[in-house]
């Protein structure tokens, strides 16, 4: 049977740029003949607006299921003021969660034709392509005992760091993996100098090198790793570091690259029976109410993602680089939506009009 793919494409320009994904998956259908079984339906407001929950229980289900998740974008103003339990955000956290997505992949890549267009020079960026893993189901942002709580008169705010080495592994065997498939260079990135979870971090990722010796290992604390992504990001290649770290650092490496709307991510947990990992692929921008509903939305993050979901679920690593080679055709040429313009006056092509080009691009490849 056909491989299968559940699109939610949540809200704002989830939707917009998630039209465009259906266009690239129909161009491989029609001339490359690669049939998905494709299903859609709700996650976010979306779905609140229906059921009155941002993801509703047939559709978790529906989401087990399937070979690869591609989600758009949820949230926006209309949802802002609902109760904690309801708001968009939660139907994403439950997805990731009982899928059990540990490992968030968010590539830092610089196309050349956009290399004016980063925060950094341009030498520094030209040709980058670094892998940031992160660590993305436990750590400090779900550790136990947490709360805010009165001691001495005064109110105390705890959060709790703890990993267990399976966590730990798990997350590392998956960017080994990828280092294996990339440029066989791995750095690991902790604060094992002040921290106790550090050390652990250190010990397993070093115990796991072992089965991967063909992988150069390097360890750097996660402050150093700021700095050296700010000061010369060419010399990693993938990097993987725990929840918050990651957190931060795959922000600081994404505006190495220049525009929000060029940044896709995957989330990928373990093997499902047919060997395929549970996967969901995103953009890393969110629903852009700002511009929702004009057609300015760029849809390459979201192209992008689905190019990950052809190399990381499918096996298709060919046609994801020809699709991400098109991509970057369609930039050398020029082609520009508004967030990759820097003069607010010139015009740039529309969502669609940016599609166009890449699906044109496509059919010269
Ligand atoms: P945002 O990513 O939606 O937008 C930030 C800025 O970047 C805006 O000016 C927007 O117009 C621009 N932008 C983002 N994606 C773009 C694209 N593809 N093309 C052109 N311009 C693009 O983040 P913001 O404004 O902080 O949040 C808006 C809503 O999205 C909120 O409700 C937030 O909770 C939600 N959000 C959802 C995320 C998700 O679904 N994973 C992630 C981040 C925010
Ligand atoms: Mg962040």
């Amino acid at each position: 049977s056909n491989p299968s793919l559940l699109i939610l494409p949540g809200d704002g320009i989830g939707q917009e740029v998630m039209a465009e994904v259906r266009r690239v998956i129909e161009w491989f259908g029609a001339k490359r003949d690669m049939q998905f079984d494709v299903s859609e339906d709700l996650v976010g407001g979306a779905a609140y607006d229906k059921h009155g929950v941002p993801l509703h229980d047939d559709t978790m289900a529906k989401a087990q299921e399937v070979d690869a998740v591609l989600l758009g974008a949820v949230g926006g103003p209309a949802y802002d003021d609902l109760d904690f339990s309801v708001k968009p955000e939660r139907g994403l956290l439950r997805l990731r969660k009982e899928m059990d997505l540990f490992a968030n992949l968010r590539p830092a890549q610089c196309f050349d034709a956009l290399a004016d267009f980063s925060s950094l020079k341009k030498e520094l960026v030209a040709g980058l392509d670094i892998m940031i893993v992160r660590e993305l189901t436990s750590g400090v942002y779900f550790g136990e005992p947490r709360g805010i709580h009165m001691e001495d008169n005064m109110r105390v705010g705890v959060n709790t760091q703890r990993y267990t080495e399976v966590e730990i592994e798990r997350g590392a065997r998956a960017a080994f993996e990828l280092a294996m498939k990339r440029d066989k260079k791995l750095c690991s990135m902790e604060k094992a100098n002040v921290m106790e979870s550090g050390i652990l971090w250190r010990d397993v990722v070093t115990e796991v090198h072992a089965d991967y010796p063909e992988v150069e290992l390097s360890h750097m604390y996660a402050d150093n790793g700021a700095m050296q992504l700010v000061r010369a990001p060419k010399q990693f290649d993938v990097i993987y570091t725990d929840n918050l770290f990651g957190d931060i650092l795959s922000d600081c490496a994404a505006m190495l690259t220049g525009s929000l709307g060029m940044l896709p991510s995957a989330s990928l947990g373990s093997p499902m029976e047919n060997g395929r990992p549970k996967a969901m692929y995103e953009p890393v921008h969110g629903s852009a109410p700002d511009i929702t509903g004009q057609g300015k939305a760029n849809p390459i993050a979201c192209i992008l993602s689905f190019a990950m979901a052809l190399r990381y679920s499918f096996d298709e690593g060919a046609e994801a680089t020809r699709l991400e080679a098109a991509i970057e055709k369609v930039l050398a040429d020029g082609v520009r939506t508004g967030d990759l313009l820097s003069d607010e006056n010139s015009t740039g092509v529309s969502t669609s009009g940016m599609t166009d080009a890449i699906l044109a691009a496509l059919d010269e490849s």
